[in-house]
């Protein structure tokens, strides 16, 4: 894969930190509408910047979507930095009731990960769980920040996977 190198993995991050412009790659409108389309609209962001947000009701990293309130549907694309917080907090709001669908978008080929094998595996589409994933096909288009067309190669080379927490997907 020619032009796009993964650049936030923790094995980069340890060491420098995790860039901006990473972080804040938007999730391309071709991925997202459909998304809220089929799931009937979200109603929060708690990973955005002005930017890149997605609803009208959105957190920052000012914000600090971590130590917020999830409310009602819920979109999460999060940084890649710390996702094992961003699935725990995720479940957390879901347990408690506050949100009542959360949609999260992650990359697939992180399942050897602690925040996975430990926050995920065990859960995913059991019997009874609430949390159903569903690994998309293909790469995905992301937005940089203050881009509006993307180049060739600009793809991750990685696949993605929808975390879903739903009261229906409990069977
Ligand atoms: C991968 S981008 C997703 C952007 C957008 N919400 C979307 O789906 O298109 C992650 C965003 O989360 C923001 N962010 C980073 N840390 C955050 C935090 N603690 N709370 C809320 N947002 C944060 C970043 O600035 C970035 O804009």
């Amino acid at each position: 894969m020619v032009g796009f190198k993964g650049q936030n993995h923790p094995q980069q991050t340890d060491k420098r930190g995790a860039l901006d412009e990473v972080d804040g790659r938007g999730t391309h409108p071709d991925t997202f509408n459909p998304l809220a389309e089929r799931f009937g609209g979200f109603d929060l962001d708690v990973a955005a910047a002005p930017c890149n947000a997605k609803c009208a009701r959105f957190y920052t990293r000012a914000d600090d979507g971590l130590a917020q309130d999830w409310n009602g549907r819920v979109w999460c694309n999060p940084p890649y930095r710390n996702l094992v917080n961003w699935v725990a907090k995720a479940w957390h709001e879901f347990n408690i009731g506050r949100a009542e669908l959360i949609v999260m978008l992650l990359p697939a080929n992180r399942v050897e990960q602690g925040w996975w094998q430990e926050g995920v595996e065990p859960y995913r589409d059991r019997p009874g769980s609430p949390l159903k994933v569903e690994f998309l096909r293909g790469r995905l288009l992301f937005i940089r920040p203050g881009q509006t067309e993307i180049g060739p190669n600009e793809r991750p080379p990685f696949g993605c996977c929808l975390l879903i927490w739903q009261k229906e997907n409990a069977s």
